[in-house]
Formats: structure tokens, sequence, C-alpha cells
């Protein structure tokens, strides 16, 4: 019997293992020597510039809000396709989320509508790029600077994409990776913030643990309100040894996404994603069902799936629509293009431990599953 193939699975190597154990045995297991060689390694990752971790990319994205002054009364413009991480750190810091439609080709925020939803209030720009495939940054700059706007991208599903060439990171404002389980690289949880300087990168610092400062004699001082996000070593010794497999991952991914196009029936009538190979890191393979011309609904899909086999993700459904912001006055039909993505999307198993025939055995369950209900 073929085995389960779920829709992600992290690749843990046993030189990390290895790490781990080290950590464990050298009695030193919070922020320590291994977080600081893996911020090293992080910054020499993305050019060079200041990088700091901690233990998630919703820390790191409230605490990059929180660098740049963002607070009550401002507004950030964000899309409502992504994981609901995004706007609830908006909320987090007391600022007001904008919402601005997906684009239906991209999936990421529809940079033509960028402009009318910006009023006096609006400070920054919070773009995500869905599944690992970049928005467009040579606008989002562009605007943002027309605009004398901030930026903090959230990249949590994008670390080693590139935009034109350069890696995400390696340029820009404020630049948020995750390093959760299911992401392209992982230290178990975690995540870091890509900063502009040595000044940025210490406030960081004392963000994430109490707003403590240290000095040489032992004494301490706390000038600001922090909070407890620093990450632990056991987790960085992780991160270490992922990172440095990161590329070949990433490469791996690339490949498995290119056999998907070459497979897919396309005479199904799924929307399949953008196929691009030249930014994106194919952090998930996520095509639209057809629902209109199904007999079967999306539960139905992952649970015929299920039954192949094979594991289903749903990554999002349109966060505008959770009660939680459904109470801030928004509602059904505000947002078209993320709702319906939202509604129609599936993310199906690719991560680099996958053999090339295990995506001829998805391709073919998706159309045993979807050919008998179509209209
Ligand atoms: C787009 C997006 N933003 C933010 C986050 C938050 O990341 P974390 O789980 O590390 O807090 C995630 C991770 O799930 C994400 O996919």
């Amino acid at each position: 019997m073929t085995s389960f193939l779920p829709f992600t699975r992290p690749d843990i190597g046993e030189d990390a293992i290895a790490a781990v154990a080290e950590v464990l045995r050298s009695g030193w297991l919070t922020t320590g020597p291994k977080c600081r060689e893996f911020e090293a390694a992080l910054s020499t990752y993305v050019a060079g510039r200041p990088v700091r971790v901690a233990v998630s990319a919703t820390a790191t994205l409230e605490l990059g809000l929180r660098l740049a002054g963002i607070g009550p009364g401002d507004e950030v413009i964000t899309c409502p396709l992504s994981w609901v991480a995004t706007a609830n750190v908006i909320l987090a810091v007391g600022a007001t989320p904008v919402f601005v439609d997906a684009d239906a080709r991209t999936r990421n925020i529809d940079l033509e509508r960028i402009e009318a939803a910006i009023t006096p209030r609006t400070r920054l720009l919070l773009p995500v790029d869905l599944a690992g495939l970049p928005a467009d940054r040579t606008r989002l700059y562009e605007l943002a600077g027309r605009h004398g706007l901030r930026v903090l991208e959230d990249a949590a599903q994008s670390m080693g994409a590139c935009w034109r060439g350069q890696r995400l990171g390696s340029f820009g404002d404020l630049v948020s990776f995750s390093f959760h389980a299911n992401k392209n690289m992982t230290s178990g949880e975690g995540g870091c913030l890509v900063m502009n300087d040595e000044e940025e990168a210490r406030l960081f610092e004392k963000l994430r643990l109490q707003g403590v400062t240290r000095f040489a004699d032992g004494s301490m001082d706390v000038d600001v309100l922090g909070g407890k996000a620093n990450l632990t070593d056991i987790a960085a010794a992780i991160g270490l040894s992922q990172l440095r497999r990161l590329d070949a991952f990433n490469a791996r991914r690339r490949e498995l996404a290119r056999l998907y196009f070459a497979h897919f029936d396309r005479s199904l009538g799924f929307d399949l994603p953008p196929e691009d190979f030249e930014h994106g890191n194919w952090h998930m393979f996520q095509p639209l069902l057809p629902l209109s011309r199904m007999k079967l609904d999306r539960g139905g899909f992952i649970e015929a799936m299920k039954r192949e086999g094979i594991g289903v993700g749903v990554h999002y459904p349109a966060m505008h629509l959770f009660t939680l912001y459904r109470r801030r006055g928004l509602r059904e039909g505000d947002f078209p293009v993320a709702e319906d993505i939202g509604r129609r999307t599936v993310t199906l198993p690719l991560f680099p431990a996958m053999r090339d025939d295990d995506v001829l055995r998805v391709c073919e369950a998706v159309t045993r599953v979807v050919r008998p209900v179509l209209r």
C-alpha cells in the first residue's frame, strides 16, 4: 500500500538533530550563542543587512510595526487574502487595517487599487507574498516612496524568493520571514525581521525582551515597554541547519511545481497559480477548484482526496469574513476577488522530499475525484 502523502512535511537533517542535542548538553537553552550565529548567517543571506530573530513571524511583524511607530489613529494597508496574523498584528498595536482586494492573477494585493485606499492617516503598506510568489516590489516601493509610506513586507512564506534577481530581504524597508514548521525553512517556530540599520536592530532587541538594555558593568535599564518574544538556542540550531539547505529546498520545490504544471489535467477547469519561476520559492501549489462546475464542495473534495491517500490544505479564507473583522463592519462582497480565491483554493502536496511520481499520483487522484463530479 502507498503511504499517506501530507500536503507538507519538514525535512530535518541528522545535522540539525545533532546540533539540538549539542545545545541541550551545553546548559544554555534560551537566547544565546546559537541565536547570534543564526542572526549572522541570516544577515549574510540577505546581503549583510541587520537581522534579528524572534519566537514567531507574528512577533516580528508586530515588532516591525512598533519600530515604524505605528499605533492608534494610524492606518495600515494590507490584503485580506493571507494568514490572519497579517491583520491581527495591526489591531494588536492599536492601528486600523485597511484592506485592498487581491489581484485575480497574482493573488497578492491589487497594486492598481492601493492608491484609492490611501488617506491622510495611512502610514504603512503591509504586502503579503502568497504561496511564496512575491508581490511586485518595484511598484510597491514606487508607490510607498510617492506617498511617504513605510513598508513592512510580510514575506513569511517567501524566504529565498527573489524580485528581479535580488533576494527578498536584501533590499527594501522592513522584511519579516517565518520559520514556522510548514515554511520552506523552519526552526520549529520562529521568525526574523530584516531592518535598515543597527539602531533599529537594537530597538528590536529591546522590544523582544521586556525593553531591557544591559550594560557592560552588569547593570540594566528599561526605557520602553517590551514583551517576551525571544527565540531559544534550541530553535536557532534547527534554523541554522535549515538555512544551509534552503536554496536546495527551493530548487527542488521549483522542479516539483514545474511537474505539477506539466501533468495537471487542465481540462478539469481549475485555475492554476501564476507560473512564476523567475521570482517564486513555491511555498505552496494552490489550484482553485472549478466549484461552479462541480457537484461536490471543497469539503467533499478534501475528503475524497484523503480517501486517495492525499492530504489537502486550505490557505486561506479571506480574513475580513472572520467574526472579529465582521464586527468591525466588514462583510461579504467587500473584496470579491479575495473571497472567490478564499472559497476555491486548495493546497496540494509540495515539499522537497516528495518524489517526481508523487506529483503524478496527486494529479491522477485529482482527475479521478473531479472528473466524475463535473456538470
Ligand atoms: C502570510 C503569513 N503571515 C504571517 C504568518 C505568521 O507566521 P508565524 O506562524 O511564524 O507567526 C504566517 C505563517 O503562518 C503567514 O503565512
